[in-house]
C-alpha cells in the first residue's frame, strides 16, 4: 500500500497536521520512535503546557530569516488554537502576558489532538524508529524497523535537540544534511546559563533569590534583533535562571557578556537621594529595593558594607549605582540540551516554501515545528509555530 501522506513524529507538529490532513480524507499514517506520544506536550508548562500565547506576533521569533514565518503564522493565529480548545471545552487561562495555560492537565491537549486524528482516520505506529526517508521516483520510502513504507509525500516532524531523555533527536537534521539541504547549527536556547564563581563572591548563599530585572545580551544589537526583557530573574546553585535569562539565553552568544539592570536607575536615584537613608548602612539601604541576601551581597562586593551611607563619598556612590544598573557578567555556558526548552537553529528556511513548508528541491518532502531554524520566545510562541507551520503543511495539500 502506498499512503497518500507519512508524518514521522507524533508530537505537536505532527499530530496537528495529521489530523488536518486525514480530515481533508487523504490516507495518513504517524510513525514515532517514542513508546508515548506527545510527551514534550505533557511536560510543558509545568504540566499544563502553554499552548498559545494571545499577543504572539512575528516578532516573537528568532531565525536567520525572520520573514520566514510571517505567511504561516498570519494564516493561523493563537485564535484558531483557543477556538479549537473551546469546541473541546478544554478549560485554560491567561498566567502572564498573554500566556495561556490549560486549567488542568496537559493531557488534554494531547487528548484533543487524538481526537482530531480519530476524525481524520489517521494510522499512528508506535514505537516505530525510522532509519532513513529514499526518494524513489514520485514517492517516498520510508525504512522502519517494521520494514519498508510508502508514501507520495512525507512530512518532518521530529522537533528539535533539547530533552534526549524523552526522545528527542536530531533525526530531521541529519536527514536534512543527507539530501544535500542546509542546516543553521543548532544551540540550546530557553535555557539556565552557568557561571563561574565571578560576579558574585558566593553564588551558594544566594541560590532561591528572585526578584524583577531588565536584562540583554551582551552587544546592543544582536543579530536576532533586540535581546532586552524585563522579566523575572531567578539565582541557582548552578548560576542563573527564571523567565529572564531563559529568554536572553536564545540571543547570547559564547564569550560574550550579559548586563543585568538590579533596579531601574530613576528609582535608584530617588531612593539614594532621599533624606530618610542618610543614617542607614548601605546594606540597609539596598534592603529597601533588592532582597536581603541580594542587598548583604553587593554591599560586599563594592566593599561598602557597615559604611553609613551619608559617609559614602560620590565616587563609591557611582560605583555603586553602576553595579546596581549595569552587572555584567561572562556565563561559562548554558546547561545544554538536558535543559534547555527549545532548540535555536534547525533546517535552514531558505530550503523550505514559506507556504507549505515543503523542501524546494524535494517535492513531497516536508520540514514543519521545532526542527525548522524558527525559534520562538518563551510564553507559548513555540506551540504556537508548531500549530502554524502544521496547519500551512497540511492545507497546501488540500
Ligand atoms: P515535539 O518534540 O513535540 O515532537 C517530536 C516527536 O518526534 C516526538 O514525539 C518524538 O518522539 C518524535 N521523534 C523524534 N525523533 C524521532 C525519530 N528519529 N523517529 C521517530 N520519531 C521521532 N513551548 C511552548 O510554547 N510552551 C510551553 O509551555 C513549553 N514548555 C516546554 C517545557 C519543556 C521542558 C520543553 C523541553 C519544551 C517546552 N516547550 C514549550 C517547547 C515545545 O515543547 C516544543 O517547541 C514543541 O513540542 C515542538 O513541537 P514539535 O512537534 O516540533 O516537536
Amino acid at each position: 500500500m502506498v499512503w497518500d501522506v507519512v508524518v514521522i513524529g507524533g508530537g505537536a507538529a505532527g499530530l496537528f497536521c495529521a489530523g488536518l490532513v486525514g480530515q481533508q480524507g487523504k490516507r495518513v499514517l504517524v510513525l514515532d520512535h517514542a513508546k508515548k506520544l506527545g510527551e514534550k506536550i505533557r511536560i510543558s508548562g509545568g504540566g499544563r503546557c502553554n499552548f498559545t500565547n494571545t499577543q504572539s506576533t512575528p516578532e516573537h521569533f528568532l531565525s536567520s530569516n525572520p520573514k520566514f514565518a510571517k505567511s504561516a503564522l498570519a494564516r493561523y493565529r493563537p485564535q484558531h488554537f483557543i477556538d479549537l480548545m473551546k469546541r473541546y471545552r478544554v478549560g485554560f487561562h491567561e498566567k502572564h502576558r498573554g500566556q495561556l495555560f490549560c486549567d488542568d492537565s496537559s493531557q488534554a491537549i494531547i487528548d484533543l489532538l487524538l481526537n482530531e486524528c480519530r476524525l481524520g482516520a489517521v494510522s499512528i505506529q508506535h514505537p516505530v524508529s525510522v532509519h532513513q526517508v529514499v526518494p524513489t521516483g514520485s514517492q517516498w520510502e520510508i525504512h522502519t524497523t517494521q520494514g519498508p513504507v510508502r508514501s507520495q509525500r512525507v512530512v518532518i516532524a521530529t522537533g528539535g535537540l533539547p530533552v534526549p531523555a524523552i526522545g528527542a533527536t536530531g533525526f530531521a537534521l541529519d536527514l536534512a544534511r543527507h539530501l544535500h539541504l542546509n542546516v543553521i547549527a543548532p544551540r540550546p536556547a530557553l535555557v539556565p546559563l552557568a557561571f563561574t564563581s565571578h560576579g558574585f563572591d558566593d553564588l551558594e548563599s544566594l541560590a532561591g533569590v528572585s526578584l524583577p530585572v531588565m536584562i540583554r545580551a551582551g552587544r546592543v544589537k544582536h543579530r536576532y534583533g533586540e535581546g532586552q526583557f524585563s522579566e523575572d530573574l531567578l539565582i541557582t546553585h548552578k548560576g542563573l535562571s527564571g523567565p529572564a535569562v531563559l529568554q536572553v539565553s536564545s540571543y547570547w552568544e559564547e564569550g560574550e557578556p550579559i548586563q543585568i539592570q538590579w533596579v531601574d536607575r530613576v528609582r535608584l536615584q530617588e531612593w539614594f537621594d532621599s533624606p530618610d537613608q542618610r543614617t542607614k548602612t548601605v546594606e540597609g539601604l539596598l534592603t529597601g529595593l533588592l532582597p536581603a541576601r541580594l542587598a548583604k551581597s553587593f554591599a560586599e562586593s563594592s566593599a561598602l558594607m557597615g559604611r553609613r551611607w551619608a559617609e559614602v563619598g560620590k565616587k563609591d556612590r557611582l560605583i555603586l549605582v553602576d553595579l546596581l544598573t549595569k552587572w555584567s557578567v561572562k556565563p561559562a555556558g548554558t546547561l545544554g540540551w538536558k535543559k534547555a526548552e527549545v532548540m535555536l537553529g534547525g533546517v535552514d528556511t531558505d530550503a523550505l516554501d514559506s507556504r507549505s513548508l515543503m523542501a524546494k528541491e524535494h517535492p513531497g518532502l516536508y520540514f514543519i515545528g521545532e526542527c525548522v531554524d524558527v525559534t520562538g520566545h518563551l510564553g507559548g510562541h513555540n506551540f504556537q509555530w508548531a500549530w502554524a507551520s502544521a496547519h500551512a503543511c497540511a492545507t497546501s495539500m488540500g
